[in-house]
């Protein structure tokens, strides 16, 4: 098991029948890795690298001898979980909600509509992330994927000074990538199998993960095509959490649904295909008097509970029910 949470950058000369020369094809094809060899499907990796698509196949179990990734016994599994770590949002009533904060080894989806607080949940966590683990952190850096321009590191100053941290540093620890389109952000996300080990990142942050696909793919023609890619994507951001033991936290927009007579009318977007991919979903709404409620929507394990917070200058806050 040692193995596969330790996959070190530059082992793709240790894969059996890879030499210098394919090696090198790999790494123009942006497989720089074992581990984005194991996540890319064969035929992807024919494409991006211009090798034959028979010896990906045989490539790709190459890399899975390597790490091992075929089976485990639950046994391995459970140890594996042990080292699970969890990251504060601020508000202990959403930690709760979550069993204790966001897990590493897991994808936490934030549903809701414009304004409801999922961005400011992000930022947030972008501050805990960085505490040692007896503060509620995960005592790493982050990965900040936005494809809507609104990280403000404004923001993030104000927060980590209301919780009397060194902003400046707070601020050095985020790494920021703004993605212009749904191509430009799988690419984005491509380069995270090297970018988070070489950087101790604990925490990647797509903020929003499906705005630009749906802006994108317009129309039923388009919707397969746009799930697929889709898939492709969080199945990466999934298999990146297990590999380094860290936390993958994306939002989602609502939208309508029309067949809806009675009570809420919004669903997540992105379908099935995010409905899976996700480890924990939680829900945003607006409730009176300017609060949030958060509801647990789907999880392995976690209860369908729902809890109240606020946003202020500090960020966000419970509210005693
Ligand atoms: P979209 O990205 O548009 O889908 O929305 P979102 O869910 O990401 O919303 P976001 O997290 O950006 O939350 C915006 C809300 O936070 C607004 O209602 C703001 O009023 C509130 N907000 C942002 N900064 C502050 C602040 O400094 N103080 C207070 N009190 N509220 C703030
Ligand atoms: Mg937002």
């Amino acid at each position: 098991m040692e193995g596969e949470t330790e996959i070190k950058k530059d082992d793709l000369a240790a894969l059996e029948g890879v030499g210098p020369a394919m090696a090198s094809k790999l790494k123009s094809g942006g497989l720089t890795t074992v581990e984005a060899i194991i996540v890319t499907p064969p035929r992807e990796m024919a494409e991006k690298t211009g090798i034959g698509f028979n010896t990906c196949l045989k490539i790709a179990a190459a890399a899975r001898k390597l790490v091992h990734v075929d089976f485990i016994t639950a046994e391995e599994l459970w140890k594996k979980r042990q080292n699970m770590l969890r990251c504060s949002t601020g508000s202990k009533n959403i930690d709760t909600l979550l069993g204790g904060g966001i897990e590493t080894q897991a994808m936490t989806e934030f549903i809701g509509e414009y304004g409801v607080g999922k961005t400011q949940i992000c930022l947030m966590l972008c501050v805990f992330a960085q505490l040692p683990s007896e503060k509620g952190g995960l005592d790493g850096k982050v990965v900040y994927v936005d494809t809507e321009g609104t990280f403000m590191p404004e923001r993030v100053y104000e927060i980590a000074s209301a919780m009397g941290l060194d902003s400046h540093e707070t601020l050095e620890n985020i790494f920021l990538a703004r993605a212009y389109n749904s191509s430009h952000q799988c690419l984005l996300i491509d380069r995270l199998s090297e970018f988070c080990p070489e950087n101790n990142v604990k925490l990647v942050i797509v903020d929003s993960m499906i705005g630009h696909f749906r802006g994108e793919y317009i129309g039923r023609e388009h919707l397969s095509e746009r799930q697929q890619k889709l898939n492709g994507l969080l199945h990466r951001l999934l298999r990146l959490t297990e590999a380094f033991n860290l936390s993958v936290v994306v939002t989602n927009q609502v939208q309508a649904n029309p067949a809806q007579f009675f009570g809420d009318p919004n669903r997540p977007a992105g379908g099935h295909v995010m409905a899976h991919a996700c480890t924990h979903r939680v829900y945003l709404r607006k409730g009176s008097k300017g609060t949030r409620l958060a509801k647990i929507i789907d999880s392995p394990y976690l209860p369908e509970n729902s809890t109240r917070f606020r946003i202020t200058e500090k960020g966000i806050e419970d509210v005693e029910d």
